[in-house]
């Protein structure tokens, strides 16, 4: 039986869409009816006719809601939703444990493709995180530049000689290694961060010097995933990045811990040292911000004139391109499910369950993305169901 896949047209303020018309051919050589909403890529420049083009069928938010399989960016408005139904989108389900817990009262099987684990190389090219992430590092950084009051990059001219621009990265993951890369190649001097010191060969691999915290303690677990500091170490390596970034033009920050607030490393005393003029992107604005004075989704300025950026949703403004990979990380991921026999949820399957009961990943809540399914949150995501 083929499978009809609905993609809704996101919120207002969301330019993306979770499937692209190049990726509707795939998914219908394989199986999948593809049924698209009204205008649901115009943000991302994609018309109704060149869905229709690529074999999608174009029509209402009421028809495709009727899909078997409903496919988001963004968790959609509840009364999209019927019982029965597969959900897939980004559910980020330890921030917003209701939206699970609603899923499961409907008997909704959601999937939510932030959690896929990313341990696995088959899993690799369905990551939605690396994919906008990447995109969001980049995306900080032309941001930062544009907001800086000084150029970039050296500049050797009749009248003068500039100097390069000196930016500080904190966090250096997916997010924080392209923050450094953009960076460099826009000719900056850069300067990075990290708990985990596997961080710093990668920090200078693209191009950026390692801060380097004395006494620094190794805060990588198992899986590879930062885990939250210890109360005496925050303060050390806050005093210590700090310090290298109180003269920095831009500072980008992108420090993470899964499924948990964003950590602080720019403490509000921190910024009054900053010098004046220079500009915070803090990626994680959404998540509580890892400056202490960021304002989610406004641009402040302080006292002593240092501007600090809250933007959430940086993948959201370069929307072709981060449709695009979403739509390839998504689409990988619907092949991975339909095998000969047809459309297969099998619980065999690690992508879609994850690690077994006693594993890390499982603690960090990495267990699969399968969340919940028949009224019930999945047994692996147990973690999950503490929060819930
Ligand atoms: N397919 C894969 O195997 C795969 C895919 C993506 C990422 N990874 C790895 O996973 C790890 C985490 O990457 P991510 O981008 O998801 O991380 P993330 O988004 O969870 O966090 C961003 C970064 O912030 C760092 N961090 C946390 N607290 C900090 C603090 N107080 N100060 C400074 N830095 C802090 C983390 O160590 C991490 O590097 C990396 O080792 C990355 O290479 C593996």
């Amino acid at each position: 039986m083929s499978m009809r896949i609905g993609v809704i047209k996101e919120f207002e303020a969301e330019n993306r869409v979770s499937i692209v018309p190049s990726s509707v051919k795939k998914l219908s050589k394989i199986g999948y009816e593809v049924y698209v909403e009204t205008e649901a890529g115009i943000s991302s420049n994609h018309s109704d006719q060149e869905y229709e083009e690529f074999g999608a069928i174009v029509t209402d938010r009421q028809q495709v809601s009727q899909s078997e399989i409903i496919s988001s960016i963004n968790f959609p408005a509840e009364e999209l939703l019927r019982e029965g139904q597969i959900l897939i989108c980004n559910a980020d389900p330890f921030r917003h444990p209701s939206r699970v817990r609603s899923c499961n009262d409907k008997k909704i099987t959601l999937i939510s493709m932030d959690m896929i684990p990313r341990r696995l190389s088959r899993a690799q090219s369905m990551d939605v995180n690396s994919s906008q992430d990447n995109l969001a590092g980049y995306k900080s950084v032309l941001l930062g530049a544009s907001l800086v009051s000084k150029g970039i990059p050296m500049m050797t001219t009749s009248a003068g000689t500039v100097r390069p621009a000196k930016v500080v990265v904190m966090g250096s993951g997916v997010a924080g290694l392209q923050a450094i890369a953009t960076a460099k190649r826009l000719g900056a001097v850069v300067f990075a961060s990290d708990v985990r010191i596997t961080a710093a060969e990668q920090i200078e691999s693209v191009g950026g010097r390692f801060i380097v915290v004395e006494g620094m303690e190794d805060f990588e677990d198992e899986s590879g995933y930062a885990k939250p500091l210890t109360p005496d170490f925050i303060t050390k390596v806050n005093e210590t990045v700090c310090n290298v970034a109180a003269d920095a033009d831009l500072v980008i920050t992108t420090a993470r811990i899964f499924g948990r607030p964003a950590p602080v490393t720019i403490p509000a005393d921190a910024v009054k040292k900053f010098k004046t003029g220079c500009v915070i992107v803090d990626m994680n604005a959404d998540v509580g911000g890892n400056c202490e004075l960021t304002v989610r989704d406004e641009t402040i300025t302080t006292d002593n004139g240092v501007v600090i950026v809250g933007k959430t949703n940086l993948p959201g403004t370069i929307p072709t391109t981060a449709s695009m990979l979403f739509s390839n990380n998504i689409t990988s991921f619907l092949s991975s499910l339909m095998t000969e026999e047809g459309f297969d949820l099998s619980e065999s399957d690690d992508i879609l369950v994850g690690a077994p009961a006693d594993s890390d990943f499982h603690v960090q809540g990495m267990g699969g993305v399968l969340l919940c399914r028949d009224g019930s949150v999945h047994e692996n995501q147990a973690k999950l169901s503490e929060v819930i």
